[in-house]
């Protein structure tokens, strides 16, 4: 009596989420407030710009997503970059990089992501749409059945479609790159963090990214940002 109670109530549950799956599905991008045309103009001026260094480039970035609306202002993260705690390393599908998060949210993330000293790697597969705007140096990508690589230079914006996998590389002199992640993030997570817990080891770092983007992610859904 009791399995078939348990079983009715689980089936319940399926067919409840089978059905609202759809509606969420459709309506998602109606929560986003980035738009990957906008977001990419923004990342081409800034470098037409001609920064002196890196920095000053970032925070060319930073200041124009700003201006750029007052919704995407308001649920950005406040503390500046130039504060190492808002940095941490990034260990997924073999890559190396280290990340600064502009925004994190249900539905969508941008990020500063890269390396000084290069990196290669598996981009995994992932839940959203990846926006991948390269500011300084260069990226490589390909898929398999490519024998020629894909080379993405400053101002370039490579696109990984949801569900699409490659392998990446960024060379040793270095890249770095504003990303935009738009669909389901938090299925994002477990790859993010799988290599700080079953490889590197690196708690602090665990701790780090989970605190961070909780944090933000936790701010915004308070504010309605889903
Ligand atoms: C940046 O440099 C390019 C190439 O050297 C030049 O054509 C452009 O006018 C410069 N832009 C600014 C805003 O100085
Ligand atoms: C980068 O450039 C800015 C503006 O030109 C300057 O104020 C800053 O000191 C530079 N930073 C580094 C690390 O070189």
């Amino acid at each position: 009596m009791k399995t078939m109670r348990s079983l009715v109530t689980i089936s319940a549950i399926v067919l409840l989420f089978a059905l609202i799956w759809p509606q969420v599905e459709r309506i998602k991008s109606q929560w986003y407030i980035f738009d990957p045309v906008k977001v990419h103009q923004i990342a081409k001026d800034a470098i037409s710009a001609n920064h002196s260094n890196s920095t000053a480039l970032l925070d060319d970035i930073r200041s124009r997503l700003y201006a750029s609306d007052p919704k995407i202002a308001r649920s950005m993260n406040p503390n500046h970059f130039n504060q190492k705690s808002e940095w941490f390393f990034n260990n997924a599908g073999g890559a190396m990089g280290a990340m600064y998060i502009l925004h994190a949210s249900i539905t969508e993330y941008l990020i500063f992501f890269g390396t000084p000293v290069g990196t290669e790697g598996h981009t995994g597969r992932h839940t959203a749409d990846d926006y991948f705007h390269i500011l300084v140096g260069e990226q490589r990508a390909y898929s398999p059945g490519s024998l020629e690589p894909e080379i993405y230079r400053p101002g370039d914006m490579h696109h990984l479609r949801r569900g699409e996998v490659k392998q990446y590389m960024m060379p040793e002199s270095g890249c770095w790159a504003l990303e935009l992640a738009q669909g389901w993030i938090p299925p994002m997570l477990p790859f993010g963090l799988a290599d700080a817990m079953f490889s590197t080891l690196d708690f602090p770092t665990f701790w780090r990214t989970a605190v961070l983007t909780g944090r933000e992610m936790a701010k915004n859904l308070l504010t309605g940002k889903i």
